[in-house]
This record gives C-alpha cells, structure tokens and sequence, in this order.
C-alpha cells in the first residue's frame, strides 16, 4: 500500500454485548417479560450471523449473569430453557457454518442437563476456528476473578507456584477467557450505561459504546453504526497521542 494512504481502521477482533432491554421491549407491548427474552434470541442470531459477515473473529454475549438469580423464579426459569433451546435449534448450524462455541461463568449451581448441554456444545464446535462465539451464562466478572483467585491460593499453597510469579499475564490466563483475546468493543443496549459485572478485567482497555435501542430490536445496521463509532475512537492503552498500536501493543504486530 503507499505510504500515503492511510490505513483503514480495523474492524473490532471482538466485539462483547450486553444484551439488555428485553423485559421494557416486552412491555411496551403488554407482553409476559419472558416473551421480550424469545425475542432477545433472534437478535442474538442476527448478530452472530452479521458480526461474522463483517469479519469479527470473536463474539462474547451476556446471557445470564450472576445477579440475575435475583429475578422472579419464573423468569429464570424461561431464560434457562431459551439457552436449552437456543443450543438444541442452532448447534448444528453454527457447527456448519465453523462456529466454536464457548460458554463462560460459573458452573456450580447448575442444572445437570444445562452442564450437558454445555459440554456438548462446546465439545462438538471444539475444532472450529473461523468464528468464536462465547456465551456468559451465570457469569459475574467478580465471581470469575474471586474463582482465579482461589486457584492461584491454591496453588501458591501447593508449594507449585510462587506468589511473586502472579502477575497480569497468569491472572489472565486463570479466568474462563483464558483463550480469548481482550474485547476491543463492548456494545450494551437498552440506554443503560453501566458494566453489571460483565467482563471487568477483561474490558480494562475495551471501547464502550452505549446504543439506546432495546435488544430485541438490534440488528445489522446497530452493529455497523457501533463499529463505525469504535473505528472513530482514538486508542492509547495508557500512552501519548499519536504513537501507533504498534510501538504500543507490540505482541500484536506479528498479527
Ligand atoms: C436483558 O434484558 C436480558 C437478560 C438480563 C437476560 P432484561 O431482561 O434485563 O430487560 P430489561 O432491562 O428489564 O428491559
Ligand atoms: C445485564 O443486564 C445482564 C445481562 C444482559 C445478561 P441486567 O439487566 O441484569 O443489568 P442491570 O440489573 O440493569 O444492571
Ligand atoms: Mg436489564
């Protein structure tokens, strides 16, 4: 390329979404909530369908978190069996179109037939590569780093590791993202402009860009608007204005 064209700006590796706004988009139709949540699932096919179009390599989204055990039982209930019938209706098509799937948060706690479920969709999509998706179902950024915690305590009581050697690389590499690079984006709807616990170490560095439409009405022209918004941003990583991500951010330049 000649040096005097500037480089366009890179599409985001990966992109995290908190899905947010299905119980007012539910109501603001006199629905049950749960019907907003069924709705919620087509955006959620929408957007991988269109992040992968638009060569994302990687899509994280909040399903269910940690605090969401909160909500009236009825309401879990539904949202656990939209994830029973997400992976039973689409497993097959994210397995032909070389989608690995991912399911990050804790495990403990639940169902029996959600951990199977889990564990088939992630051991039949383990060989894909051309696009991750990674479902937080009960995920809470501060239960995940209490977890790594624990198992660096664990360890360093062990005798098999130093507690000189933590540092952020091996923190990073004890939460359930271990093989995923850090989002570049994080996207939330619904107009609320707050983390709820999503990604908090990984999203140290991450874009944010709050969208005021609720989820079930994201779709393509959202994403793009959201990309184009990440691409305007100036990133630094803590450094001056004007040096490159490539002085900055060194590992990264063989990519
Ligand atoms: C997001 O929509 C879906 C989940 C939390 C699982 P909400 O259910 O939070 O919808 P609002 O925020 O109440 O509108
Ligand atoms: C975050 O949304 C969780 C998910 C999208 C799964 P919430 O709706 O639970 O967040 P708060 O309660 O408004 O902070
Ligand atoms: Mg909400």
């Amino acid at each position: 390329m000649p040096a005097s064209l500037p480089a366009a700006p890179p599409v985001p590796r990966h992109i995290a979404v908190i899905m947010d706004g299905n119980g007012r988009w539910a109501q603001s139709r006199n629905r049950p909530r749960a019907f907003g949540h069924r709705a919620g699932v087509e955006a959620l096919r929408r957007t991988v369908e269109a992040a992968a179009d638009l060569d994302v390599r990687f899509l994280t989204v909040f399903g269910f978190s940690t605090e969401n055990w909160r909500r009236p039982a009825a309401e879990v209930e539904a949202l656990f069996d939209l994830m029973r019938l997400y992976v039973d209706r689409d497993l097959d098509r994210l397995i032909a179109d070389g989608v690995r799937v991912r399911i990050i948060g804790e495990r403990a706690g639940l169902s029996a037939d959600i951990l199977a479920l889990i564990e088939r969709a992630e051991r039949r999509t383990a060989s894909n590569s051309k696009f991750g998706l990674t479902i937080a179902f009960n995920y809470g950024g501060q239960a995940e780093l209490v977890r790594a915690a624990r198992s660096l305590a664990e360890a360093a009581l062990a005798g098999t590791l130093d507690p000189a050697n933590i540092d952020t690389a091996l923190i990073a590499r004890s939460l359930d993202t271990r093989d995923l690079p850090d989002p570049d984006l994080v996207i939330r709807t619904s107009g609320e402009q707050r983390m709820s616990n999503f990604l908090l170490w990984q999203a140290a560095y991450s874009e944010l860009v709050f969208l005021d439409v609720l989820w079930p009405d994201f779709g393509r022209t959202h994403l793009e608007a959201a990309i184009a918004e990440y691409q305007r941003r100036d990133r630094r990583f803590g450094a001056a204005e004007g040096q490159t991500r490539h002085e900055i951010v060194p590992e990264e330049a063989s990519e």
